[in-house]
């Protein structure tokens, strides 16, 4: 149907004759001629029809799907638009084909940064093909299509072997809830989607595949947030006979070819950073590491002191570099913010050159103030912000998230999350999180993680001191991807289970064939997954995953498009053995 992309056309293009197919993006009827921006898929060319021979000139509306036929010309002096590829030449059109007409957008197709900001977003997802018109979206699709590309190129000339897992399956524990889809032939039966491959991918290291990966698309039923859908898409690998070495560098090829892929460099750094340490120093065990702002451990200095805020408790700060000029009202919308992350309050400093202005400053003795000036490094003119808390995580996290906030408020943190790239691996996570409400550790990654092989013995005497042989690879703030070295041995896989709560009778029930398996030789193995749709958005600079997933859903889990979820047939429903309950009040 056509010769060229109107994207393409270029000086060299003067001269030839060309059919071009699109969309009309503008028009300009100057009465005497009829200028319109034609744009396909590579992106403008203006075209330039008569409507003495072409009558239907007049008729054309923005969005109409047109053919023409015509000769490439350089534009007229005075009339070149060196912002558009193809602003030096024009086509002049002797032929004109309407395609199809189109209804007037039910938004206007706005491609500025925050052009798509006025129009809400369950009509943008409604008429998601209309919002997929604009640039920015077509060039997040491209992008993330040139990345799966690179990353699966990475994996296979690595010796993996792509390996497609059942999505009608059992639940995997990966600590979400599960969708689940009921059977027809067993009423009252279901399948589970699975929230990632796990259980598959370590049966295909105990059938020898010895090197398996998988773009996998996974399914969790958890809260949405800009960087959790509920159905997203892994780098999903495993590989036998490894440890955490092996997987890290297998892994660090595929996410350097995929960013290299998509922005021309090939990222070379990877540095590694304990559990730990990330906690220590970021408050975060996804440290955005290109900025400092660092938190500092102040508990020693303060473990004796008379200002009851801080004695005893895990006190952390951070240095604001310059920040003693802060205004009164900004110190005070970030106490709130601490409180509102959980903490008790925000104590903040400015540091003067022989003193520390703050209303806590009395309370602080001579040593106490010094030793805070040279734990932070603090100069004068510095602003010191400090969070205390008897529990020594909530103090972290909740300065951490301040830090990255703040952070951003001051233009210390990059305010696009594509540049510059800082990926970091975080090592040595606690093998258990926290304990539930009936007092179980909760695994920390997901219960096939083996424990750190210094911490196995006292396990069940200290399970939240268990560290892991877990992994996870962040990039400026964002998780990309998590892994682990697997439980290979039965019993001590029996005592994590035990251990979390689920007795040996429902570990057969809910994991017996991965046990079983077990019985029938099973290498040592480790593996790993990285999101897609995450690495993505980050390399997209997009704030969200719905930016880089064709048609995502709403924040509340609705598709606007299509409908979904919808009520089914009663019929359906019968053949399934189902009954609808009425909705809850
Ligand atoms: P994990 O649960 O950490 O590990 O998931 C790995 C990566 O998948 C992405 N991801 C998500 N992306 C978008 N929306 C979500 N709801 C979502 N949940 C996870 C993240 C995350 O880092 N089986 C293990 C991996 C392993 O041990 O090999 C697993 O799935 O980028």
């Amino acid at each position: 149907m056509r010769t060229h992309y109107a994207g393409d056309l270029r000086p060299g293009h003067v001269g030839s004759r060309v059919t071009l197919c699109g969309w009309v993006e503008a028009r300009r009827d100057h009465g005497g001629v009829v200028f319109i921006d034609i744009r396909d898929a590579r992106g403008l060319a203006q075209v330039v029809l008569d409507p003495e021979q072409l009558p239907e000139a007049h008729r054309l509306r923005s969005e109409w799907v047109i053919r023409v036929e015509g000769s490439v010309r350089e534009r007229p002096a005075g009339t070149v638009n060196l912002e558009l590829p193809t602003g030096e030449v024009e086509v002049v059109v002797d032929t004109c084909e309407v395609l199809s007409e189109a209804e007037p957008l039910p938004f206007p197709i706005d491609d500025r940064p925050g052009g798509e900001g006025a129009v809400d977003e369950a009509l943008r997802l409604r008429y998601r093909f209309v919002d997929l018109r604009r640039p920015r979206m077509q060039a997040n699709l491209r992008l993330r299509s040139r990345l799966a590309l690179a990353v699966r190129q990475a994996m296979e000339d690595q010796g993996f072997v792509d390996v497609q897992t059942p999505t009608l399956t059992r639940s995997t524990p990966e600590g979400a809830r599960d969708f689940l889809v009921p059977s027809r032939k067993q009423p009252g039966t279901f399948y589970a989607l699975p929230q990632s491959p796990q259980l598959f991918k370590q049966l295909l290291m105990v059938a020898g595949l010895d090197r398996y990966y998988q773009i996998a698309t996974c399914w969790r039923d958890e809260d949405l947030r800009a960087d959790r859908a509920y159905e997203f898409v892994q780098l999903d690998a495993e590989a036998s006979f490894v440890g955490a070495e092996e997987v890290m560098a297998f892994i660090e090829v595929a996410v350097a070819a995929g960013i290299e892929a998509v922005t021309g460099t090939r990222p070379t750094e990877f540095p590694r950073m304990t559990w730990h340490d990330a906690m220590d120093r970021y408050g975060s065990d996804k440290p955005d590491t290109r900025f400092g702002m660092a938190l500092v451990n102040l508990t020693d200095l303060f473990a004796a002191s008379e200002f009851r805020a801080f004695a005893g408790k895990t006190v952390v700060g951070l240095r604001l570099p310059g920040g003693a000029d802060t205004p009164r009202n900004r110190l005070d919308a970030w106490t709130d913010r601490a409180k509102a992350l959980g903490g008790g309050g925000l104590v903040w400093m400015r540091v003067e050159p022989e003193a520390l202005d703050s209303p806590v400053a009395k309370f602080l003795s001579e040593p106490e103030q010094k030793g805070l000036r040279d734990g932070l490094g603090a100069e004068p003119g510095d602003l010191a912000l400090l969070v205390a808390d008897d529990d020594q995580r909530l103090a972290q996290t909740v300065l951490g998230a301040l830090r990255l906030e703040i952070g951003a408020e001051v233009g210390a943190r990059p305010t696009s999350l594509a540049e510059p790239l800082n990926l970091v691996w975080v090592t040595e996570f606690p093998l258990f999180e926290k304990l539930s409400d009936e007092g179980r550790p909760v695994p920390s990654h997901h219960p096939f993680t083996a424990p750190h092989p210094d911490d196995v013995l006292g396990l069940e005497d200290d399970p939240l001191g268990a560290r892991s042989l877990a992994y996870d690879l962040v990039v400026n703030g964002v998780e990309l991807g998590s892994g682990s070295v697997r439980i290979h041995d039965r019993e001590l896989q029996q005592r994590i289970f035990a251990l979390i709560g689920i007795g040996a009778e429902e570990s057969q029930a809910r994991f017996g064939f991965l046990l079983d398996a077990f019985r029938y030789g099973v290498p040592p193995h480790a593996g790993f997954a990285f999101g897609i749709d995450r690495l993505a958005m980050v390399l997209a600079g997009e704030q969200s995953l719905r930016d880089v997933i064709a048609f995502p859903k709403t924040q509340s889990g609705a598709d606007p498009l299509t409908g979904a979820p919808a009520p089914v047939d009663d019929r359906q429903l019968r053949d399934l053995g189902l009954r609808a309950a009425p909705p809850p009040d």
